[in-house]
């Protein structure tokens, strides 16, 4: 059997512990393999970068962050767009597939990549997917890849920041990654002791999270920490389609929501506020124990998935149960945080706030 595979989108932990099960699942429990290691994710597939990998190739990766075949975004809807006299990149793609003679791609990468996986599959090619990400985003499995090792860096980004604005009497907003989603906010917000949560999912209201500085104060407590999504929206922008939301905040010079909030909580509260933006800390650095047993356990996944010839589909896991889907049925659609998530109602319950004036035991 012929297998492709690469990393596509942005990086994150655990991607070489899921190449390195993968790999290793194939070459010992599957007669002869040949495994191409694709270079810089679709990239690499679109220009015929590939290399022949051993299974010494894969040894010593299972704690390295990044990846070893390199990775970069393609995005989806540029993909069949065809310059004139130029073949698209889905059909440079598949030209390559034929070339390189594969019997099987395997894809590891978020939304935008199971959406050409998916497309790829709908082609004909026998395409397997792994679902990594920090954002957590992706439909049909409880839990991706990277994400538990980026709740672990964010999560102690807020820890550490708790002594600097205890001693300073400082509100301090640590905003993370999430564009759209804010799973890892959520997990790391609690998990480093946030006071207030602010997640795309939950527009706030300025006024209502102003309130809970004020609170805090009020009650002894002269700083707060508030871990803030950097696709949070107030409940003005909400109303709003994207492009609009995006060219208002540019006119007042931000990109993000944070520095906006942070000056009307300096303003509202009469308290001195600063802005953390940890970014590609995030993605960075090696996965934890957790993310690379996960890693190991999809990889390993994929390979009985490609043993059994069963393709067009996605690892997932359910329940504490590794399993599949059908690309075609996650592919286009995000894994959003449900607003009466267990997590959010825990999270109320020990009076943190999310900025939208809803107490726990309240309802509606
Ligand atoms: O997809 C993960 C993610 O980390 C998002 O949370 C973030 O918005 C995005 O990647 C930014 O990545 P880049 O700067 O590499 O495009």
């Amino acid at each position: 059997m012929k297998i492709g595979i690469l990393t596509s989108g942005g990086d994150c932990p655990g991607l070489n512990a899921v190449i390195r099960g993968f790999s290793k699942y194939v070459f010992k429990q599957m007669k002869n393999v040949t495994l191409y290691g694709i270079a810089d994710g679709y990239g690499g597939l679109i220009n015929g970068e590939y290399r022949e990998m051993k299974e010494s190739d894969f040894s010593g990766i299972l704690n390295m962050g990044g990846t070893i075949l390199g990775t970069s975004r393609q995005p989806f809807k540029l993909m069949t767009y065809e310059e004139e006299n130029s073949p698209s990149k889905l059909e440079l793609m598949k030209k390559n597939y034929k070339k390189m003679d594969l019997d099987l791609l395997v894809t590891l990468g978020g939304n935008g990549t199971h959406k050409t996986a998916a497309l790829l599959a709908s082609e004909g090619c026998n395409v397997i997917g792994i679902p990594k990400t920090i954002d957590n985003d992706i439909w049909g499995t409880d839990v991706t890849f990277g994400f538990h090792s980026a709740v672990d860096v964010a999560g102690r980004c807020i820890d550490n920041v708790h002594t600097t604005a205890a001693s300073h009497g400082r509100t301090i907003l640590v905003e993370l990654m999430g564009n759209k989603v804010g799973w890892l906010t959520l997990y790391a917000g609690i998990a480093g002791g946030a006071d207030v949560i602010l997640i795309p999912e939950i527009p706030f209201d300025t006024g209502k999270v102003i309130q809970a500085v004020a609170d805090r104060a009020k009650s002894g407590k002269d700083f707060s920490i508030i871990a803030i999504a950097e696709g949070a929206m107030d409940v003005e922008e909400a109303d709003l389609k994207k492009k609009v939301r995006m060219s208002k905040r540019a006119e007042q010079g931000y990109v993000t929501v944070t520095n906006k909030l942070a000056k009307a909580i300096a303003e509202g509260a009469g308290v001195e506020t600063r802005v953390l933006v940890p970014g590609y800390l995030q993605r960075g650095g090696n996965p934890t124990p957790y993310d690379r047993l996960l890693s190991t356990e999809l990889g390993c996944f994929a390979g009985r998935l490609a043993k059994s010839g069963t393709f067009g589909v996605t690892v997932a896991m359910k329940n504490n149960a590794v399993s599949y889907n059908l690309l075609s049925d996650i592919a286009g659609k995000t894994k959003f945080v449900p607003t009466d998530h267990q997590m959010i109602e825990a999270a109320r319950s020990i009076g943190i706030s999310f900025g939208d004036g809803k107490k726990y035991g309240f309802g509606g």
